[in-house]
């Protein structure tokens, strides 16, 4: 099916922004990602009017749902490039499609739609998102705690936070979703009720619970039951020792 693919590109990292349109002819069932990589194979690289222009820089590893790292803006939606196909966004017969890609807007772009995510990992970090002994097991949040391993830290959730900015201390729901599952296997006595205050303080207590970011989350996660019960912890925590 032939459509126009409308990019959003960068030259580099502080340069103004342009789009340049495509003509493409892919089946339904072509991804995004091999739409892109498909593109990039053409030699040489001729936009729409017939200019030659560079190639697209794009970003992917797994190509299945595994890394996070395709995630960009098609057509004004935050998804994943490797599990968006082409029927999800049009319908054969349809005239005049127009596929839009941009970069995610939350992040400094590198260069056309690749994007510096380091800030997510900066947050995993600041809010010691790890376990300094063996996990505790609990059954009764063993599905959650499931759920919540899923994250891929593809930024998508950020994208659609309203809250959620680089100049903010809130983390918003990737760094939320591990800081519960790690309160969680914490051991009692250990720095668990500062853990949790902490996380609280830059991640739950700053959510407005709008809950866009569990709407085009790729591994739909529960964010708002994993907040609530982060928040019951922390309650919980105010009338322990
Ligand atoms: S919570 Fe969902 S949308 Fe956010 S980074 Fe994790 S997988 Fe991506
Ligand atoms: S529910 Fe919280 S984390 Fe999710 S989009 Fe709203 S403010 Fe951001
Ligand atoms: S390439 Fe890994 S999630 Fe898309």
């Amino acid at each position: 099916m032939e459509f126009r693919l409308k990019i959003k590109r960068y030259d580099s990292l502080q340069s103004q922004s342009y789009f340049q349109d495509f003509i493409v002819d892919e089946p339904l069932d072509a991804t995004i990602t091999s739409v892109l990589t498909r593109l990039n194979e053409r030699r040489p690289l001729m936009d729409a009017e017939g200019t030659m222009v560079k190639f697209i820089d794009w970003e992917c590893s797994c190509k299945q749902k595994m890394c996070g790292a395709c995630a960009m803006i098609i057509n004004g939606i935050p998804r994943l490039a490797c599990s968006t196909f082409l029927e999800d966004l049009c319908k054969e017969g349809q005239q005049n499609v127009v596929v839009q890609l941009e970069p995610l807007s939350k992040f400094p772009v590198i260069r056309d739609l690749r994007v510096d995510r380091s800030q997510m990992f900066e947050d995993m970090k600041k809010m010691k998102i790890w376990l300094n002994s063996d996990a505790v097991v609990n059954n009764k949040e063993l599905e959650h705690q499931y759920e919540s391993a899923t994250c891929i830290m593809c930024g998508c959730c950020l994208e659609v936070c309203t809250n959620y900015s680089l100049n903010n201390s809130f983390v918003g729901a990737s760094v939320m979703n591990g800081a519960y599952r790690v309160a969680t296997q914490q051991r009692q006595g250990s720095n668990r009720k500062q853990f949790i205050r902490e996380n609280v303080k830059n991640g739950q207590g700053h959510c407005s619970k709008s809950l866009s970011c569990e709407k085009v989350c790729p591994m739909n996660i529960p964010v708002g039951a994993l907040t609530s019960k982060m928040n019951r912890l922390y309650i919980k925590g105010l009338f322990t020792k």
